[in-house]
């Protein structure tokens, strides 16, 4: 627990505060919105008790299922549909808006995400007298430029900090930042908050981008394939120091920005607040899935998780039925291009400086945080 929630405990007693809360978590099984949706109605959560409503396209998955929240099925890049089902929950207090949708490249993303999230507004903010903040979640890549653009544009120089300016590049991050001031305009007292982590570490087991998933998914493969768990990069990458977003830590900074005056209307970067190494986190890989790990070792030719696992999809299939796991295929759990990207880092870190001073004072420590959540996703068997 963070020291910052557990010194709102302290501030109202044992006792939860009397006000309810109603959140609007959009993609409330992704990495982050399933976060949300855990730590929200929890009875000591600041600003609660929470209602919330959670929304995502498929059904709600059997592994979210104990989450006491109201889950709407709804494609919020439907207008029609979005305006239906959601334009009638006018006792929303809070919306936590943490989905986006991946197209081929960014102006298709800046199109594709403005219209999702502009679809949600547009139909909670003109029939909601309650609703009183919106929380958005971009990431890193409002510094370093989208995924289309990476290393032909020049990133900021970190360590990244909110006050940088913006880069002269398409980016779907700012697409949605300038319809949220906008949108909040419409309606008086309405604040805002923007959450901007690095690579996020957290449960989910159907969302797009999850680097920890991929790694567990593929130190199962070297494990039933008696193979070492080899590192697919460079030493440089190997060694560097790289920083984290613990999603659950996300949760708890976009509540806090929920709920308290000081955080209204401003970004926020959100990382664990320390550095760790790939190679450190490589053992505790190794260790959780009793494999035998490489030191780093070059051999000329540079592997990706990409080449490597393209031709595993039977081998997975294998593993889940061996080991009961729920059903999956691996072209779900291993998001590889993602995580190939992910390790492609030898420098870049940002500052958490703005959040502390704002009084966000969260952090985790990534190692503890990679390791609990390889426990997680093995209790839920979505690895073995
Ligand atoms: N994941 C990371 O490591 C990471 C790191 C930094 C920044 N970010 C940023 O965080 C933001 C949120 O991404 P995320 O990674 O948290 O998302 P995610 O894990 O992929 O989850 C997306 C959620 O939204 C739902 N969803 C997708 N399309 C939808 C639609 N059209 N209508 C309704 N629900 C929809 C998904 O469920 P269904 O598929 O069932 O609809 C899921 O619940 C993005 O801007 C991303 O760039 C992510």
């Amino acid at each position: 627990m963070s020291w910052w929630w557990a010194g709102a405990i302290r501030k109202n007693g044992t006792a939860p505060p009397k006000d309810q809360s109603v959140a609007l978590v959009v993609g409330v099984t992704g990495i982050v919105g399933n976060s949300l949706a855990e730590i929200l109605p929890l009875f000591d959560t600041p600003g609660g008790p929470w209602k919330v409503y959670g929304v995502a396209r498929r059904s709600q998955p059997s592994w979210s299922a104990d989450h006491p929240i109201t889950y709407i099925q709804c494609d919020i890049s439907d207008p029609q549909q979005t305006r239906d089902k959601l334009s009638k929950l006018t006792d929303v207090t809070h919306i936590f808006y943490a989905t986006w949708s991946s197209r081929p490249t960014e102006a298709e993303n800046g199109a594709a995400n403005g219209a999702m999230l502009m679809n949600v507004l547009e139909a909670i903010i003109p029939h909601d007298q309650n609703l009183e903040h919106i929380s958005l979640l971009t990431g890193r890549k409002h510094y370093l430029g989208s995924f289309e653009t990476f290393r032909k544009i020049q990133p900021h120089d970190p360590p990244y900090h909110e006050d940088l300016p913006r880069l002269d590049s398409p980016n779907f991050y700012y697409v949605q930042e300038d319809i949220l001031m906008e949108e909040v305009k419409k309606k008086e007292g309405l604040t805002w908050s923007v959450h901007r982590p690095n690579m996020i570490f957290g449960f989910s087991p159907c969302g797009l981008m999850n680097v920890a998933r991929s790694l567990c998914a593929y130190a199962a493969i070297c494990k039933h394939e008696g193979m070492k768990l080899r590192f697919p990069g460079t030493r440089m990458w190997w060694e560097s120091y790289r920083d984290a977003s613990d999603a659950d830590l996300i949760a708890e900074q976009q509540i806090w920005a929920a709920v308290d005056p000081n955080a209204k209307n401003e970004a926020f970067n959100c990382t664990n607040g320390d550095v760790f190494k790939w190679k450190h986190l490589w053992k505790v890989l190794a260790e959780k899935f009793g494999l035998e790990y490489e030191e780093f070792f070059e051999d000329g030719e540079r592997l990706t998780l990409e080449e490597m696992m393209k031709d595993k999809g039977e081998v997975w299939d294998q593993i889940v039925k061996e080991n009961g796991l729920l059903p999956s295929k691996l072209e779900q759990v291993g998001c590889w291009w993602v995580t190939d990207f992910a390790l492609t880092f030898d420098s870049g870190l940002d500052t958490m400086n703005k959040s502390k001073e704002h009084g966000f004072l969260g952090f985790r420590n990534t190692m503890a945080s990679f390791a609990s959540l390889i426990d997680k996703m093995k209790a839920y068997k979505i690895v073995p």
